[in-house]
């Protein structure tokens, strides 16, 4: 199973999500049963790691994102994962307007793993450290949420 979280500069919340949600598999031991990854909807941040303050909020509840490097949401994504999952409104519309014509992969809002349909995650970007912190909560939430789907469709490991 695979895994893409969406944002729209790839440097604030799809890399938390990315790393929040693959420390909880190798906590349950399933890390090489779901690959996880995230990509940005803009091309600003290309190559570059995590914002400081993504990584220094991560690195406070022990997800070090320091290896992480922005990338941006390509054609063959929509191929290559099972599940796309967009941080906000704006980056749900922009997968689906790239959306290939024959492809059917889902595309929902994160948020609606920890019981908030229809909810962001808030853009930190320009606003204060506190920002990241609140991003980091809602991020774990629907992690624990994402995990358990994902534990249900997994057939039993050997
Ligand atoms: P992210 O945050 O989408 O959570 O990575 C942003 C990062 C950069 C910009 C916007 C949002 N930007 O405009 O450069």
């Amino acid at each position: 199973m695979r895994v893409l979280f969406v944002c729209l500069g790839n440097i604030c919340r799809s890399p938390s999500a990315e790393g929040v949600f693959r420390r909880l598999l190798e906590a349950r031991g399933l890390a090489n049963r779901v690959e996880v990854d995230s990509c940005g909807i803009g091309p600003w941040h290309v190559g570059k790691a995590p914002d400081p303050r993504a990584q220094e909020a991560a690195t406070r509840r022990g997800v070090d994102l320091s290896g992480l490097r922005a990338r941006q949401l390509a054609a063959d994504d929509f191929d290559r994962f099972d599940l796309l999952l967009a941080m906000d409104h704006d980056n749900l519309e922009a997968i689906e307007a790239q959306r290939p014509p024959n492809s059917r992969v889902p595309a929902r809002l994160f948020l609606e793993y920890a019981g908030h349909p229809g909810r962001a995650v808030p853009d930190p970007y320009f606003g204060g450290d506190r920002g990241f912190d609140e991003v980091l909560d809602l991020i774990e939430a629907a992690s624990r949420g994402l995990l358990e789907e994902v534990e249900a469709q997994l057939e039993p490991g050997p």
